[in-house]
């Protein structure tokens, strides 16, 4: 992980320059270099969730998914997210990713809108997103499983920006 201040760098310099499309260029720099590229998680030590998709996440304060769902953002997610969820700007900041459901005042309120952030949040990793053939976040369908899937999930949910 040591070259992904550098290249957090290059990709806001990038920015600067208000070349959106250049991002595709910087992703696929990214992607050619060995620290960076996609990596399989290896979730066998997490309760199996099967094919179907789970409306939310199942291992919300799950404490071996939270360490296997760290080591799986580093390893996945934090050349653009930025190490420990803090982001340089490139992309959105994920620790605020739950922020509209801190101020719900009744607990079920506040459940559901969790819960749709949950779905959001899987529909966003699964397909990435392509906007007019640039690609900005590539899709993790088929990289990440629903198991690695959710818990990135748990693991961001321990680096809240306010808590719920
Ligand atoms: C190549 C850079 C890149 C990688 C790698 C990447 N993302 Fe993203 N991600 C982005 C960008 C850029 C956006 C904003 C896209 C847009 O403008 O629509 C984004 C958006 C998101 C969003 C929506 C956030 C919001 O506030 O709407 C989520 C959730 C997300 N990413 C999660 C992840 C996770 C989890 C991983 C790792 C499995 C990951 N991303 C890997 C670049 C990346």
């Amino acid at each position: 992980m040591r070259t992904v201040p550098a290249l957090q760098t290059s990709v806001t310099a990038a920015l600067r320059a208000a070349f959106g499309a250049l991002l595709i260029g910087v992703a696929g720099l990214a992607a050619a270099h060995g620290d960076v590229t996609p990596q399989v998680v290896d979730t066998k030590g997490l309760p199996s969730l099967g094919s179907e998709w789970r409306a939310e996440n199942p291992y919300r304060g799950h404490a071996e998914a939270i360490k296997i769902g760290a080591s799986a953002y580093n390893q996945n997610c934090a050349r653009c997210h930025g190490l420990e969820a803090i982001s340089g700007g490139v992309a959105p900041d994920l620790r605020k990713m739950d922020n509209e459901c801190v101020s719900l005042r009744v607990e079920a309120r506040k459940k559901a809108c969790v819960n749709e952030v949950d779905q959001y949040y899987a529909s966003v990793v699964r397909k990435g997103r392509v906007r007019n053939g640039a690609v900005y976040m590539p899709p993790f369908d088929g990289i990440l499983n629903q198991e690695a899937t959710w818990a990135i999930k748990a693991y961001l949910e321990t680096r809240r920006e306010r808590p719920l």
